[in-house]
């Protein structure tokens, strides 16, 4: 990274608050990134701190760290549009808040297959994961026992925080369609057999609301390049195609398809942790580093709690209440079950209410419908 001094500069009131929501002002190329292969991939944030001007309102100046990225790569990645008659655009959906008990008590976990068909939602996951290691250019020192490839956490070296960031930017843009497909779907289902849907709609679209969600935390910690855009893209095409006929065939195989991915996902975000906590990822440890704004008001993150470390906390945490969800999906029936995690239980059967969350396995039929 190259150290230059900022020109002075008066920041506009407009601009000072935009720098004031907690953005990352000061992105730089991730040159560990460069010297793992991935040149155009992705851009790390540097620890975003509130720059003086945004503070203060004022004329600023001063040293900055910047690097030879372009100008253009400094701005906000989501600008605000100035309307003349609204204020903010607040979240249509509010998230449901855990404790921190809730969030420390998350686990990784996996479904043993026993069908066929949950052999081949395993089995398609594996190869998801291959691909995915192979294009995150995951070194074989850098695996985990790959007997226990969603419960082993320790490998012999971390990986950086740029290959985290390809990671999670890929997999949270793929996270969000399942949900949409199976929301979509069902909606549709509905209507044209003037049915209810007893409740999965609603969560289904919750699902890969919140999906997005954590891809947006993600863009403001490190904006990918033209190369993972296009892989972005190519890689919805086909996996949006893939679930809309997966869902249509069976919405049974590919809710334990999900169940299965949402394992990699609170695995991938518990080895985050693991890594950050033991200072393996220095930006993220930094106690300087803070998270964005859009994940401070989405997630309602107490002052004192906005560190990387407690944003993983939040983001693993929904990753398990979609694995628990689908796992149970799964094993309910397609057209006639209701949703459970929205029902309202009989007087003396609450406690069957399930609590995705808790149940990396899901719930079966039995114990929540009857
Ligand atoms: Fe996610
Ligand atoms: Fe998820």
């Amino acid at each position: 990274m190259i150290t230059i001094e900022a020109s002075k500069k008066v920041c506009s009131p407009r601009q000072a608050a935009q720098l004031s929501r907690g953005l990352t002002p000061f992105l730089y190329q991730a040159h560990h990134a460069v010297g793992l292969g991935y040149p155009a991939t992705i851009r790390v944030a540097a620890a975003v701190h509130q720059s003086q001007c945004a503070q203060s309102l004022t004329p600023c100046s001063g040293k900055r760290s910047f690097s030879t990225t372009g100008s253009n790569q400094l701005r906000d990645v989501f600008p605000i549009k100035d309307t003349p008659y609204i204020r903010q655009t607040p979240p249509a959906w509010e998230h449901p808040g855990y404790t921190e008990e809730e969030m420390r008590a998350v686990v990784p976990g996996h479904r043993k297959p026993e069908t066929v068909g949950d052999w081949v939602a395993w089995k398609l996951v594996r190869l998801a994961r291959w691909a995915t290691d192979l294009a995150t250019g995951i070194g074989r020192d850098q695996q985990v026992d790959m007997k226990n490839p969603t419960t082993a956490l320790v490998a012999e070296k971390p990986l950086t925080e740029a290959q985290w960031l390809v990671r999670v930017i890929f997999l949270e843009s793929i996270a969000g369609v399942p949900g949409m497909v199976g929301g979509m779907l069902r909606h549709l289902h509905s209507l044209r057999r003037m049915k209810r849907d007893n409740g999965w709609i609603e969560t289904l679209l919750e699902e890969s609301y919140n999906e997005r969600m954590h891809l947006l935390t993600f863009m403001k910690v490190g904006a990918p390049g033209w190369f993972m855009k296009t892989m972005i893209l190519g890689a919805q095409g086909v996996f949006f195609n893939a679930m809309f006929l997966s869902y249509l065939v069976s919405p049974k195989i590919t809710h334990r398809f999900v169940g299965y991915l949402e394992e990699e996902a609170v695995h991938t975000y518990t080895r985050m942790l693991h890594e950050i906590e033991r200072g393996d990822l220095p930006k993220w440890s930094d106690p300087k580093f803070e998270v964005p704004e859009i994940a401070v008001s989405y997630w309602r993150m107490p002052e004192g709690k906005r560190t990387m470390k407690d944003l993983i906390l939040y983001i693993r945490a929904d990753e398990a209440v979609h694995r628990g969800v689908n796992h149970t999906l799964s094993n309910l029936k397609q057209k006639e079950d209701p949703n459970p995690f929205v029902s309202e239980y009989r007087v003396g059967e609450e406690k069957r209410k399930p609590q995705a969350g808790l149940k990396p396995t899901g719930y079966e039929r039995n114990d929540v419908i009857g």
